[in-house]
């Protein structure tokens, strides 16, 4: 087989012929991929909220800690409603639905950001599960509803400093909800310097990157919903999927990354079945650290 010469994105930048369409691609999010992982997250969680416990998930970059947790809390956004007034049908259903509460710790942090959004945040979810359940927001007690959330789901832990991760603690003892803390791998190690809260967390769950085996069945069912699809009838598409699978090593940033470049050249080169030259020329135009 003749192997054609790839056009690499920037090549079409400084010398492409003007007659080939850029397309500018706008980031947008994926539909929700079910894995094995996510039902593994699940369990943890349903764990912490059940016995109202602390959890640490970690995980390395890309690997969908953040997707999961969102998926699993439903978490809705409370912003336009006031606590203790009625609740409108479809927000009464999100409610519903709301497992947990999702809250990602600003870059700067102390005691006072963390009580404006979060424990806001938690005062209102509470008025707002009590009424529903109830049907009425008449005769709900602030205490009652300080009270009324069984888990929070903090992202980004890593960031908390230590006043920040005190104040989580108190709220978590005063207020008796779940808490699980969403980090990098080292999150655990780095809680262990504080014998307080450390002495408290019930679980510890690493969040993993995706089997091979599982990749290649997400690869099978899922591949259009990336914008490329293999044909498993075609020697260049197979070989093409697994070296997918190989470069990516089941981080889903990295397989977003890969296939936004792979659809980027093959459209720059008119390509319609995807072969490895092209799995391989998107790979030269990632960077890929070593976290990932
Ligand atoms: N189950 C999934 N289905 C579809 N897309 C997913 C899934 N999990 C993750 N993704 C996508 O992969 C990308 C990375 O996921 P996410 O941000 O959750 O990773 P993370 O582990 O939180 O990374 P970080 O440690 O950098 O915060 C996101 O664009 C997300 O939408
Ligand atoms: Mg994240």
């Amino acid at each position: 087989m003749a192997t054609k010469r790839i056009q690499l994105p920037g090549q079409l930048l400084s010398g492409g012929s003007g007659s080939t369409p850029l397309t500018i691609e706008f980031p947008s999010e994926q539909p929700f991929l079910s894995t094995r992982e996510h039902a593994r997250f699940v369990e943890f969680a349903e764990a912490c909220s059940h016995y109202r416990y602390i959890g640490v998930c970690h995980g390395r970059p890309g690997v969908g800690k953040t997707r999961s947790a969102r998926e699993f809390s439903s978490f809705p956004d409370l912003q336009g409603y006031g606590a203790a007034s009625v609740i409108a049908q479809p927000l009464a259903e999100k409610i519903a639905r709301c497992r947990a509460i999702f809250y990602t710790v600003a870059v700067s942090n102390t005691p006072k950001t963390i009580d404006m959004a979060l424990a806001t945040n938690l005062t209102k979810m509470g008025y707002a599960r009590l009424t529903v359940a109830a049907g009425s927001p008449e005769d709900i007690s602030y205490a009652a509803a300080r009270t009324a959330c069984p888990l929070v789901i903090v992202d980004e832990a890593d960031r908390l400093t230590i006043k920040s991760l005190e104040h989580l603690r108190d709220m978590a003892d005063r207020q008796g909800f779940g808490l699980i803390l969403m980090g990098m791998p080292g999150l655990e190690k780095r809680l262990s310097r504080y014998a307080q809260f450390y002495s408290r967390i019930g679980f510890v769950h690493e969040f993993k990157p995706l089997t091979e085996t599982e990749m290649r069945l997400l690869l099978a069912s899922h591949a259009g919903d990336f914008g490329i699809s293999f044909d498993p009838t075609q020697i260049d598409a197979v070989e093409a999927q697994a070296a997918v699978i190989r470069i990516t090593r089941g981080n889903f940033r990295l397989m977003e990354r890969l296939f936004a470049q792979m659809r980027r050249i093959m459209t720059l080169n008119r390509v319609e079945d995807v072969n490895p030259d092209i799995v391989q020329a998107a790979r030269d135009c990632l960077v890929i650290g070593p976290g990932n």
